[in-house]
């Protein structure tokens, strides 16, 4: 979680560059922020304040913001409340150094305590002071130079870090370091940036450097980036360069980063699906199964570990890799497999689920899967991120940056993805009649136009949304393919809204939620015309029999269900495997009028963060 940028250079101010990149790193984190400046005086002024960094821009507004070194940070609490006095930067006892950190330094209390006995005062409740105040302590107590208190420090800590560090007897020189924390460095003219994700330093170079874990990086003016070990081993960072521009890290006229990325989806799944199916619709290619054929070919049985809406993707992956593939697929939230010692084997072949490629529990499944043997393809969206450099290969999604909390374009993009991986693989493995293949092929290339479609229906589910805005449960129903869909619009309407939703399996209901419903309950159902469609018709006339009110997604034209729901939205006919793609819209967009209506702040709900790298 939380938002670091850093700046070191002559011929720029700090200060804006630093407020600029937490405003775009915000999304990982927003109940506090702070920043550090070394001005010409080599002072270190260190200005901080709860709420968004608008709330800290208000406050520095009477600050002394000059200078051209800085650190600063957007917080997403672990330890110690959101207040200004546990937002980062922190000082250590001396104020000569400031320190950022994203991550948990799991033995702090442990090394706090060390610390106390030796009469060293601590201000917030935070782990990351300790840190600060252990280099500081070490700093001096052995007179060494600030890398080397940063590489002893680094060695008694457990946990997981992305860290920047200034001295101010030492304005020339930034440090950070990683393990398991995203941490970019960007390579201008005798100037450097930092960056949580590249986003802050597109705008001045779009060379960078992204730290792998163990890596420490010297910032330092008139000399070449360093990059060291924990050994003082000096390493030789791989430059890369970035291809992000600027309009897609910024709203475009939309109101919400939500409302701009549900609408950019048919763009985003053309995206997805160029270069990979090709222009007469009848083959996918996917390079890594061409590249590591033997292996998936052979596979056992796969495992999918994500969380969240990605994890939701995975149990519709399920449905297409055993339809198509005929290999079973377990799909797993990977919080729970990490750490259940589970039965994985050198046949398995593990897909790693995520649009961040960040997230901490996702990215230690994939090394305990890793451990065990298994091979590792990674589904993810952030270019460069730490699970698509930790897998044996993968496929991007290519939606672009998700910026909005909710999870909207990353979720059909993974589906997407999931789809052209089953459908290549079981043509490989000649699982699938080809002319089912094709059907799938052609039928997945209309997708963007058939959401083009659906995205019409935004004023009347704009409507929908003031009716049904006074809830405080909502039921989502659905069948086969339709069930995580309806898992998925209960997680958006929850994360954005606030009102507490769940999702089920529609034939589930008589099993217990039936219970809930009464002339209060609003029930969205998808009951679209497929194999299951006379079945959740009956579910719909068990709750309307207990006045419950229904929202039905329906195939254009049924005329059946519009007479029994309260109010259907129509969806364009697909096949049943694809129907993901176009009835998880509505839902989506029922969720952001929701939250709307609420007056809520979509695009950063509280108590969430875009980028999970905690447990
Ligand atoms: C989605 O709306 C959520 N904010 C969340 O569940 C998210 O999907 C989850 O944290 C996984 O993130 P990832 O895809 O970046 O790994
Ligand atoms: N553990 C640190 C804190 O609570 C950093 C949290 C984060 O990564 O946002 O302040």
């Amino acid at each position: 979680m939380c938002g670091i940028v850093g700046y070191i250079g002559t011929k720029r101010q700090a200060y804006p560059i630093l407020i600029k990149g937490l405003k775009r790193l915000e999304y990982r984190g927003y109940d506090s922020a702070g920043i550090a400046l070394i001005n010409g005086n080599d002072d270190l002024n260190v200005y901080k304040a709860k709420g968004k960094v608008a709330d800290l821009e208000s406050f520095c507004a009477e600050k002394n913001i000059e200078g051209s070194v800085g650190i600063a940070h957007t917080r997403w609490a672990t330890h110690g409340e959101p207040s200004s006095t546990n937002a980062h930067p922190h000082y250590s006892e001396s104020k000569n150094l400031a320190i950022i950190h994203n991550g948990i330094i799991e033995n702090y209390a442990e090394i706090k305590k060390n610390l106390m006995d030796k009469g060293i005062k601590f201000v917030s409740d935070t782990d990351t002071e300790v840190l600060v105040q252990l280099i500081e302590y070490i700093q001096e107590r052995k007179n060494l130079d600030l890398l080397t208190a940063v590489q002893v420090a680094l060695h008694q800590v457990i946990g997981a870090y992305a860290i920047a560090i200034l001295d101010k007897r030492h304005p020339d020189t930034v440090i950070a370091a990683r393990k398991q924390s995203p941490l970019v460095v960007g390579i201008g003219d005798d100037e450097f940036f930092l960056g949580s994700d590249a986003s802050p330093i597109i705008e001045y170079t779009d060379q960078v450097v992204y730290l792998e874990d163990g890596n420490i990086a010297v910032m330092k003016l008139g000399e070449e980036l360093k990059v060291v070990n924990i050994l003082n081993e000096e390493l030789s960072p791989e430059i890369k360069t970035v291809d992000i521009n600027l309009g897609q890290i910024e709203k475009g006229g939309y109101p919400h980063f939500m409302l701009k990325e549900i609408f950019e989806q048919p763009e985003c799944l053309k995206n997805c699906m160029r270069g990979r199916i090709n222009v007469e619709q009848d083959h996918v290619t996917l390079s890594a199964l061409i590249d590591y054929r033997s292996w998936l070919l052979n596979a056992k049985r796969v495992i999918i570990v994500a969380c969240g809406t990605s994890w939701h993707a995975g149990l519709i992956g399920k449905q297409l890799i055993e339809t198509f593939c005929k290999i079973p697929v377990d799909v797993e939230y990977a919080s729970e497999f990490r750490y259940r010692n589970p039965v994985v084997t050198k046949e398995d072949v593990v897909i790693a689920l995520s649009q961040s490629g960040e997230t901490a529990d996702t990215l230690a499944a994939v090394e305990l899967a890793k451990e065990k043997g298994a091979f590792i393809y990674g589904i993810c969206n952030a270019i460069g991120s730490s699970i698509p450099r930790a897998t044996n290969t993968g496929t991007y999604i290519h939606v672009g940056p998700e910026i909005g909390v909710a999870s909207t374009k990353a979720f059909t993009g993974q589906v997407s993805v999931l789809t052209m991986f089953a459908i290549a693989l079981a043509d490989a493995k000649g699982t699938i009649k080809h002319g089912e293949y094709v059907k799938v092929v052609q039928e997945l290339a209309s997708i963007p136009e058939k959401i083009t479609e659906v995205l019409k229906t935004n004023e009347q589910v704009a409507d929908l949304a003031r009716t049904f805005t006074y809830a405080h449960n909502f039921l989502y129903l659905g069948r086969g393919f339709s069930f995580p869909v309806a898992l998925e619009g209960a997680l958006k309407l929850k994360e954005i809204s606030y009102i507490h939703a769940e999702g089920y399996p529609a034939a589930e209901m008589k099993h217990g939620p039936i219970a809930l419903i009464d002339s209060d309950m609003p029930v969205v159902v998808i009951a679209t015309h497929n194999a299951m469609y006379e079945k959740v018709r009956s579910n719909i006339q068990e709750i309307k029999a207990r006045q419950g009110r229904v929202i039905a997604l329906v195939s254009k034209g049924d005329e059946a269900i519009a007479k029994i729901a309260d109010a259907v939205i129509e969806l364009p006919d697909t096949m049943e495997c694809l129907e993901p793609l176009v009835s998880t819209i509505p839902l989506q967009l029922l969720a952001y009028h929701i939250a709307v209506c609420k007056g809520k702040d979509v695009d950063q709900p509280r108590n969430l963060a875009k980028s999970v790298t905690v447990e």
